[in-house]
């Protein structure tokens, strides 16, 4: 299908691991509470949903997918964000593990921009390439983590089966390696820079994840979280799993 990056046979896989698996359910919760964190306002929205979990963190959120599944409010594009037509613009427009699969992320950031509210938010939750992430998703994850292919104008072919496109370094290239040009990309659409932090060290691979058994008991995993979340920001960029990254609209 045109637009489709990403495998959605996983779907059912990953709604059994999350009916199974007490850990990853904690792992989302509190990922799900930091994008929660971050929004701004009533009209949030989704993409790139998955098995569209966020709803019981998040109640007024609409889910979305590339393809409307049983699991998503509704289909959406990332380069194509849409809102009802009798609904103001959107306030906050959030997604985990979605820009690392796409193959023209600037293009998303100007639709995005489109449809946001001056003020407005975007909150992305991203694989991150630091040291520690780089070991740990090169020796235990099957998308690649290619940091020089992240180059300007940040637009890349498919690197994967049937168009699918993956690149785990994708925030960290994007946001770290080429924060002038990415700055400046942005500014375009009127979107600034907001925040960007690290996160998730053990707790998340000890959860194991949606494709692994859970290693720990889901008390040890809880107690994990709230060890990293005291870990200061110049240990996570060194050792983080994942990266937040918040952007805001200013008025044009
Ligand atoms: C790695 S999954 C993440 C799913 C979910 N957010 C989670 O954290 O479990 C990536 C999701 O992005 C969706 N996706 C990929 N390309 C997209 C696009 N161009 N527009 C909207 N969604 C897209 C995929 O269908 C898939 O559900």
């Amino acid at each position: 299908m045109k637009g489709l990056t990403y495998d959605l046979s996983l779907l059912n896989r990953s709604a059994a691991a999350w009916k199974r698996s007490a850990g990853l359910r904690e792992m989302y919760a509190a990922l799900y509470r930091e994008v929660n964190t971050h929004c701004v306002g009533d009209a949030v929205l989704e993409l790139g949903s998955g098995i569209g979990v966020s709803r019981e963190f998040l109640p007024k959120v609409v889910t979305t997918d590339i393809v409307k599944t049983e699991y998503v409010d509704r289909a959406m594009s990332a380069y194509d964000i849409e809102r009802p037509a009798e609904q103001p613009k959107w306030s906050s427009i959030f997604a985990i593990d979605l820009l690392h699969h796409l193959r023209e992320p600037m293009r998303f950031f100007e639709s995005a921009s489109k449809q946001l509210a001056t003020g407005g938010r975007i909150v992305l939750i991203e694989p991150a390439a630091t040291f520690g992430g780089n070991l740990f998703y090169k020796c235990f994850h099957h998308e690649p983590i290619r940091i020089r292919r992240v180059q300007p104008p940040f637009v890349f072919e498919a690197n994967g089966r049937d168009g699918e496109f993956a690149n785990m370094a994708m925030a960290e290239g994007m946001i770290k390696r080429h924060s002038g040009e990415f700055i400046r990309a942005l500014e375009q659409y009127d979107l600034s820079l907001k925040l960007v932090q690290y996160r998730d060290v053990f707790a998340y691979p000890l959860s194991g994840g949606y494709s692994k058994p859970q290693f720990l008991p889901t008390g040890c995993l809880k107690a994990f979280l709230l060890f990293e979340s005291l870990l200061p920001q110049f240990v996570l960029r060194r050792v983080g799993l994942r990266i937040l990254v918040v952007l805001e609209k200013r008025s044009s």
